[in-house]
């Protein structure tokens, strides 16, 4: 379902249809817009590599209604793809949606161990899901033990300040600001833990130290580009409006799930210089981490 269209009144349409739609449907739609839009950016550097390609069994943690596993068995059909998630409601749609004998969906903790996974995976996926656990450490050690020897374990987390974009963005940089105070006070949530993460493994005095090795980054301990960088970039002429369907879902979640206030009349007018400015370009701010278990 696109949310943006052509017409007069689209603003008005859009803000009444963002305001009038529950929390649950929010997110229902934001996730596929996000993974429409990033999906062949975010997972062009592991589509490349031999290893990926000899790949057979994947195990996405946090797969919530299976978008982005849907669209990585459309574009490798010849690989099994299981999906977890804690969330029984999301758990159960995407079973209803899309489960098949290559993609199977199962209701799990991240936190909990699985034994029927172990040494069973090729490649395990945290696509924006670590940064939501409580304890996303204990889940990546869960994670190793998941995969095969020599598997690959492959992160995309928020990296809010290696945002970029070619026009000034206050309402959703004060909005980013805002979320991460609330998660820092309440404890829940942290959009830096795959930085921590990353430090952590390359501290041999970590406790994490013995499971992984770093294999590419696309920022560095510090969170500053590294060679690797990566220009996950979208530019205005090749997404348009999606870009601000987004834009504005995610504001909205913003608002309904953490009651942060928002100008939805200021934030269209942000949205709308990225659709109408043809040059535009942003790079969404993500950390994008490359693991290889170690023995
Ligand atoms: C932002 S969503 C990720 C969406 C998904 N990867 C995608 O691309 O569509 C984060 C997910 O993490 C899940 N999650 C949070 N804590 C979890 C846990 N302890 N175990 C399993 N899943 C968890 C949430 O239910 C949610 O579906």
């Amino acid at each position: 379902m696109q949310w943006s269209r052509n017409g007069s009144n689209l603003k008005e349409q859009l803000l009444n249809r963002l305001e009038s739609t529950d929390l649950d449907n929010l997110w229902i739609q934001f996730l596929k817009v996000q993974s429409d839009l990033f999906f062949d950016k975010e997972f062009a550097p592991i589509f490349d590599q031999t290893w990926w390609h000899e790949a057979r069994d994947i195990l996405e943690i946090g797969s919530r209604n299976g978008d982005l596993l849907v669209k990585m068995s459309a574009a490798f059909p010849d690989k099994k793809y299981v999906g977890i998630d804690q969330q029984f409601s999301s758990i159960a749609r995407a079973q209803e949606h899309f489960q098949s004998d290559r993609l199977t969906f199962i209701e799990w903790d991240a936190e909990c161990f699985q034994e029927a996974f172990s040494g069973r995976f090729d490649v395990v996926i945290f696509y924006l899901t670590l940064q939501h656990l409580k304890q996303p450490k204990i889940a990546l050690e869960h994670a190793y033990r998941y995969l095969k020897k020599g598997g690959h374990g492959y992160i995309v987390d928020s990296h809010d300040s290696s945002r970029q974009s070619s026009y000034p963005t206050p309402l959703l940089d004060k909005a980013v600001k805002a979320l991460n105070e609330q998660n820092r006070n309440r404890g829940k949530g942290n959009r830096l833990i795959s930085i921590q993460i990353q430090q952590e493994l390359n501290n041999q005095n970590s406790p994490l130290f013995p499971y992984f090795s770093v294999q590419m980054s696309n920022l560095d301990d510090q969170g500053h580009d590294t060679k690797d960088c990566l220009q996950v970039m979208i530019y205005s002429k090749d997404v348009g409006a999606a870009y601000r369907d987004y834009y504005l879902l995610f504001l909205k979640i913003l608002n309904k799930g953490w009651n942060i206030p928002i100008d939805f009349e200021q934030a269209y007018e942000e949205a709308g210089y990225f659709v109408e400015n043809k040059d535009a370009w942003l790079r969404s701010g993500k950390h994008v981490l490359l693991l290889e278990r170690k023995e």
